[in-house]
């Protein structure tokens, strides 16, 4: 892979430096509280480093999807807050992103002040890549960072517009993804074992056709694994299934009979009556599926065997819960797969956001070699596509 400048190849001293950041974070429906920091906590050594090199920090990010207008909701009050909090020192929050206010107060930052711009998305020229919205981003700095590795998969004007107007370098965190998810891709330590689940099998249609070429094994779970079920005939039920990938998925196992990577599906499934915290729920073999019910989770003997192959894995990469792990009833596989990737001695990377989640409710988030801030994201580099917003930075 290229490899890019970071901001240690830039000198940042007295300088104005925006760093567009991801700090998409999960919100509590009822509090607004922050869920889960992860995001937050990963772009401090970039923060941090800025700050003490004498840099001005303007920090820029998305939360949500307002579509260019104002949502109260989406406001990045609580973020500027933790930052705070995790910073030790205080984070000034602009109301605008841009403007005669924002401009005002930039010009007034010492070195080493930290600022957060509101919420990228209020502005209907974040997501068209409006250049004029990029220009007046960049106008504010005399350095751009791209550390939003969350957010390099989208072209947007605060991730790939703005590079064109400033020099354009990464932080650590962007680095430090690259070049984990990239090692991932050219010389894993084998057996390299895929661990794929969530809901949509649509949206891992790339990422499997990419890990038949390059993994051992892929083992799959989550509302995803009935769609391939299905498409080795086995009843299914009620559970999700995604009718128009069949033909897709089909020519998936083909592949991976030609390519002897085995993409393996459960062997037994926890079903459900309904889709309920505390429903009905009993363990079927595979293909024993009731008529009327649901797959919820992985079984026991499919935990099992998952296990003993992750055991034995030199690499790991984990995107997807292997079921509605927020219920307990139906938490046992996921924690189970997290369970055996934590004792197994792989290189362990996990992608997406309910994986983060998965982990933290089950305390392992300290426990992988990597945990991605990137879900959307880390699939697209690992597809193998060109993320627009790595692309818009220097090369070294
Ligand atoms: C994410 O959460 O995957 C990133 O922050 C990107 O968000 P988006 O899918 O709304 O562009």
């Amino acid at each position: 892979m290229i490899k890019k400048k970071t901001v240690k190849d830039v000198d940042v001293n007295g300088k104005r430096v925006l760093v567009r950041v991801d700090f998409n974070v999960p919100l509590d429906k009822a509090t607004g509280a922050i869920t889960d920091d992860i995001r937050i906590r990963a772009a401090l050594p970039t923060i941090q480093y800025l700050s003490e090199q004498g840099a001005r920090v303007i920090l820029c990010s998305h939360m949500g999807r307002p579509k260019g207008e104002v949502v109260e909701a989406l406001r990045l009050d609580p973020v500027a807050e933790r930052l705070s909090e995790l910073l030790g020192a205080p984070v000034r929050k602009m109301d605008q992103v841009i403007g005669p206010e924002v401009l005002v107060v930039v010009e007034a930052m010492r070195p080493g002040d930290v600022l957060l711009l509101e919420n990228l998305r209020f502005e209907p020229g974040e997501t068209k890549n409006d250049p004029d919205f990029a220009k007046a981003l960049a106008s504010l700095a005399d350095v751009y960072v791209n550390d939003a590795f969350g957010a390099a998969h989208r072209a947007h004007a605060s991730t790939e517009g703005v590079a064109h107007f400033l020099p354009a370098v990464a932080g650590f965190l962007m680095e430090k993804e690259l070049d984990t998810l990239s090692g991932l891709l050219e010389e894993p330590k084998r057996p390299f074992i895929a661990v794929l689940g969530g809901n949509k099998v649509s949206d891992k249609l790339g990422v499997i056709g990419r890990f038949l070429d390059i993994c051992d094994e892929i083992l799959t779970g989550g509302g995803m694994c009935f769609t391939l079920m299905k498409a080795q005939g086995l009843a299914i039920g009620k559970s999700l299934n995604e009718e128009d990938q069949l033909p897709q998925v089909r020519s998936f196992l083909d592949k991976s009979i030609e390519k002897g990577t085995a993409l393996r599906v459960p062997e037994d499934v926890v079903v459900a009556a309904s889709f309920a915290e505390d429903a009905e729920h009993q363990v079927v073999e595979a293909g024993e599926m009731p008529e009327g019910w649901m797959g919820l989770d992985i079984g026991p003997l499919t935990i099992e065997a998952y296990r003993a192959s992750l055991l034995d894995a030199g690499t790991v990469f984990w995107n997807g819960p292997m079921g509605v792990f927020e219920w307990e009833a139906f938490a046992a596989g996921t924690r189970g797969v997290a369970e055996a990737i934590v004792e197994s001695h792989a290189v362990s990377v996990s992608g997406g956001g309910d994986t983060s989640a998965a982990l933290k409710k089950f305390g392992l988030e300290n426990k992988f070699t990597h945990v991605s801030t990137g879900g959307g994201a880390s699939m697209e580099f690992l597809e193998g596509a060109d993320l627009p917003g790595v692309s818009a930075l220097l090369n070294k």
